[in-house]
């Protein structure tokens, strides 16, 4: 099996280092390879998706990423920008199914900053769909705006577009997904305002005939935000678009507390895929040793089950998270009075201890 290793910026390498550990530790003859991208693909080769980062992504079984972003970076034409490495690889590799599982750890329910009546037991997947929508419809930019009380200014504008087989397979997707938790899905979109949404609302409405044992709702997005922090716990699957469910995921996360403890599936059609932190790469923190290397070790393990058919080592992962929580270690990001602060590392050599 053979991995493609992609630390990233920031944060990236330190927690990428815990997670291969963590991956040795397993006993397999994994083939891992690693490669620059984001800000250090720019800084090694020119490009934040460098041709042979690519190459490597596309020939391995998966792909393990760590985080892109840094500042020093932000003032760069787009192009070369460090976000367009992951977005390069999504479209690229065709990852259209994003899976970003919100979980409240019960050892962590006090990191949350809502009451622990509200998000205690919470699991919730949100389902993003990934390659489409204004992230990557055309046209867009910057040009002479046509008409209207502007006209002959300056305007910005992007594309919002979703065709109609785009949006039956993450329907797809998570149709089968409730099938395998809460059978509910709630459809968020904006369908009161945008023709894209109404057209998504109709479509999803129809693959719902092939899954009568799930039940299915529509939210509109605005909805969604509020019912999200107001009682999380009603919901179990939700399907998104590629906007929205950037949002929605982010606020998701922050429920449980620790983002630093989120993992992360982007899935093509025959389940090939890129697994990350759903965190970013905090460069404020960089080189430190403070960061949870738990999200991306959990990223690990989502690997081990979607894409290399070994969910008994994914188990085993899993676990031993458990274990290192139960047995009171916290980064600083989730350490709470009481429980025994550790670094990047030390966090790395626990789950490694737990799993053996
Ligand atoms: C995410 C991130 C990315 C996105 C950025 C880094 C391009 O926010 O994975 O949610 O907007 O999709
Ligand atoms: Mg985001």
């Amino acid at each position: 099996m053979k991995i493609a290793i992609l630390p990233g910026d920031g944060i990236g390498p330190e927690i990428m280092a815990q997670a291969v550990r963590v991956l040795d530790a397993l006993g397999e003859p994994f083939d891992m390879e690693s490669a620059e991208v984001g800000g250090a693909g720019y800084a090694a080769h020119g490009h934040p998706l460098p041709p042979a980062t690519l190459a490597l992504a596309k020939q391995a079984d998966a792909v393990l990423f760590g985080a892109v972003g840094d500042y020093r970076y932000d003032t760069l034409e787009r192009a070369l920008r460090p976000e367009q490495a992951i977005l390069g690889l999504r479209k690229e590799l065709g990852l259209f199914a994003n899976l970003r599982p919100a979980i409240l750890y019960p050892e962590l329910a006090g990191a949350s900053t809502l009451k622990p009546e509200v998000v205690s037991g919470l699991d919730i997947l949100i389902i993003r769909e990934l390659t489409g929508d204004i992230y990557f419809g055309k046209p867009r930019g910057v040009r002479e705006c046509p008409d209207g009380p502007f006209k002959g200014q300056r305007e910005g504008f992007d594309t919002m577009r979703y065709a109609e087989g785009e949006i039956r397979r993450i329907a797809h997707v998570a149709f089968q997904a409730a099938q395998k938790r809460g059978r509910r899905v709630t459809s968020v979109d904006k369908a009161n305002v945008l023709e894209t949404f109404q057209f998504w609302r109709d479509i999803v409405t129809d693959v719902h005939r092939e899954y009568p044992d799930v039940e299915l709702e529509h939210m509109y997005v605005d909805n969604a935000a509020m019912q999200l922090v107001r009682a999380p716990k009603k919901f179990d699957v939700i399907v998104t678009g590629n906007m929205f469910g950037d949002i929605l995921s982010d606020a998701a996360a922050m429920l449980t507390g620790s983002i630093g403890m989120l993992p992360s599936a982007s899935l093509d059609a025959s389940n090939k895929g890129l697994y990350e932190p759903s965190h970013g790469s905090a460069p404020d923190i960089a080189g430190q040793g403070i960061a949870n290397p738990l999200a991306t070790i959990l990223s690990a393990a989502m690997m081990l089950r979607y894409s290399l058919g070994m969910p008994g080592h994914a188990g085993r992962i899993e676990a031993a998270v458990k274990s290192v929580l139960q047995q009171g270690l916290r980064t600083a990001d989730i350490f709470e009075d009481g429980t025994q602060r550790v670094s990047t590392q030390q966090m790395g050599d626990a789950v490694v201890r737990a799993l053996a």
